[in-house]
């Protein structure tokens, strides 16, 4: 398979290459959610699991001369539903993963799951293969909401999912998502009380959000206001610190040793191998940072339609370390930049103090991190790293 390169002129300077991971994408679920934008496909008849692991492998081998003698310190098997495959699949896959590419020790292996395609059985399977984590879409705890967003999986079912997940993994997350059509701030409160009650060590809480090319799109439902929102988010960040979570990241809170490696290696501006219909890739070079991204549709990625490679433009490094960046709560070390970019702080010295003049942003020689307000316009401080 040749990659398409689209070269773009410019120079960095890595002096070393950071953490690396793999993130393998499987594309199918059992039903496509109304408001889901991910590359994700309704399943039809049988999955063709062995054709789908081959070609996987394939992406692997591919990529192995861009990241010659490193090693993983992750792997994130997303989607999709990649719960939907047996647990001789994911145990084939990863066993191919690691005959060709190293994993650290202890590297954490995480797999995506929907309550309506588990049980306890399978949880052992993926954990025999060598999974380690687990991370189940979970939604909400409240039937009337699971529906309205068209999801597979009653809330009994969910709470099911986290038992079963939990007697097998120490490291779980439960996904939850507030803002739902016709909640208030009480039911967003359950949601989280009930995920907490149930055990789960990480939480993930994202804002429904209406994305283009989705059902809701076309036939928006009715969400509560946005101040309602506003108020749903800070009780959620209330409650899970009283409860002894860290929160992270914007979406993130975890309990003490339960941060999610993988996802940090992403807003640490790691590098990631990305394989699977739709993946896209970070690697870095010690004079260039590359991105690579595969053919979405199942079908055509399944044929070995060739992957698009590009060059990073070193003047779009700092906005793209920084969409990663300031997603932490606890912002970064101020040398990360230069680690990650080979570019100079100084070459963002103006952005920084503008946001900082603008209440955005808090500094010291060591650490540069988001304010309180810088996270809730993230979006506001953002802009100030566009023209940098
Ligand atoms: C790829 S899904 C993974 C889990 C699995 N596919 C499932 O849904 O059970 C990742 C998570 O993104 C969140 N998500 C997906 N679409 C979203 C949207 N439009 N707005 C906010 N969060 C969304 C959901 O919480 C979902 O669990
Ligand atoms: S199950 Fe998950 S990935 Fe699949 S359509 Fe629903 S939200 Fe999207």
């Amino acid at each position: 398979m040749n990659p398409v390169v689209v070269e773009r002129p410019g120079v960095v300077k890595l002096a070393t290459l950071p953490p690396l991971a793999l993130y393998i994408h499987i594309p199918w679920c059992v039903r496509k959610c109304p408001y889901c934008d991910f590359n994700s496909h309704e399943r039809t008849g049988s999955l063709p699991e062995t054709e789908y692991v081959q070609r996987l492998v394939l992406d692997l081998e591919d990529l192995l001369p861009s990241v010659w003698g490193r090693r993983l310190i992750s792997v994130f098997i997303g989607g999709g539903t990649p719960s939907l495959f047996s647990p001789e699949a994911i145990d084939a896959l990863l066993s191919a993963v690691r005959a060709r590419l190293p994993l650290e020790p202890g590297a954490e292996i995480t797999l995506e799951a929907n309550p309506g395609t588990v049980e306890a059985a399978r949880f052992r399977g993926f954990r025999d293969a060598g999974v380690n984590r687990i991370s189940i879409g979970v939604q909400s705890f409240d039937d009337r909401r699971l529906a309205a967003l068209g999801r597979i999986h009653s809330a009994h079912e969910a709470r099911r999912a986290i038992d079963a997940a939990l007697a097998s993994f120490e490291r779980v997350n439960v996904d939850l998502m507030y803002g739902l059509p016709g909640q208030d701030l009480a039911g967003a409160k359950s949601d989280l009380e009930q995920a907490i009650a149930a055990g789960a060590p990480h939480i993930s809480a994202y804002q429904l959000t209406i994305e283009p090319n989705t059902a809701f799109f076309s036939k928006p439902p009715a969400l509560p206001a946005h101040d309602a929102c506003a108020d749903m988010q800070v009780t959620i960040e209330q409650v899970l610190n009283e409860r002894g979570f860290e929160h992270y990241e914007t979406s993130a809170f975890a309990r003490p040793g339960q941060r999610c490696r993988h996802n940090l290696n992403y807003w640490e501006f790691g590098d990631y191998l990305g394989i699977g219909a739709g993946a896209h890739g970070k690697v870095s070079f010690p004079d260039r940072v590359t991105r690579h991204e595969r053919p979405k549709p199942p079908a055509s990625y399944l044929k070995g339609e060739a992957m698009k490679e590009t060059r990073v433009a070193p003047a779009e490094l700092p906005f793209e370390f920084m969409l990663n960046a300031l997603r932490l709560v606890e912002g970064f070390p101020s040398t990360l930049f230069q680690e990650r970019t080979g570019l100079p702080l100084a070459t963002i010295s103006r952005s920084l103090k503008s946001g900082e003049e603008k209440g955005l942003l808090e500094r010291d020689p060591r650490r540069i991190r988001p304010s309180a307000k810088g996270r809730r316009f993230l979006n506001d401080l953002l802009q100030e790293f566009l023209a940098s």
